[in-house]
């Protein structure tokens, strides 16, 4: 999608490490989804969407940014145990049967002080994911997987930036946990 002039685009995210990213493709890999056609994840691009802004200006983003560094919020364990699909969004991902409390705290505080900055956080249930595949093909799926522990100390705003015909996600900043 063209972006308009001056503007970033940014979305916030919980940004995996070296280790859970490398779970994450083994994960996929033994997934036996890997084979199926669809727009594969770029490991490099890995992570699970906290609230997406899209398009903002340099003012909405110097207070998103100001707002961001001013949330307080203790670290937690997620656990990615399950494959999933959004049949109506063509997305593959990995998912959690459990959404740990600290998780649901961080991205609702999120949403909430976001909105002095005028973004209007999304109204529907938030289902945290990590998209595997975009444009699926309709597939009946085997949900269960192994376990990834991800211990969560940070989250990062990041920005979405074109590259060659792809898109690459480029944290920016990284807000450390209190706790
Ligand atoms: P996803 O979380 O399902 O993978 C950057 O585009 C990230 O923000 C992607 O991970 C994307 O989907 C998520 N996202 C959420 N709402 C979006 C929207 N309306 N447009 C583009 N991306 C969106």
């Amino acid at each position: 999608m063209q972006k308009p002039e001056n503007k970033k685009r940014i979305f916030f995210a919980l940004w995996p490490d070296d280790e859970v990213r490398e779970k994450l493709i083994k994960a996929f890999n033994s997934s036996g989804f890997s084979k199926q056609t669809g727009q594969k994840f770029k490991p490099e691009n890995l992570h699970l969407t906290l609230h997406f802004l899209g398009n903002v200006s340099a003012q909405k983003y110097k207070c998103v940014m100001n707002t961001a560094e001013k949330l307080t919020f203790n670290s937690f364990e997620l656990v990615l145990n399950k494959f999933d699909v959004f049949q109506k969004a063509k997305i593959f991902y990995m998912g959690m049967s459990d959404t740990p409390q600290g998780l649901v705290v961080l991205q609702s505080r999120l949403g909430e002080v976001l909105s002095g900055c005028d973004f209007q956080p999304e109204s529907r249930i938030f289902t945290p994911h990590v998209t595997l595949v975009r444009k699926i093909k309709p597939v009946t799926i085997e949900n269960v997987a192994d376990e990834i522990c991800w211990q969560v100390k940070q989250f990062a705003l990041v920005e979405s930036l074109p590259a060659q015909g792809a898109v690459e996600y480029r944290p920016v900043k990284f807000f450390k946990c209190a706790l």
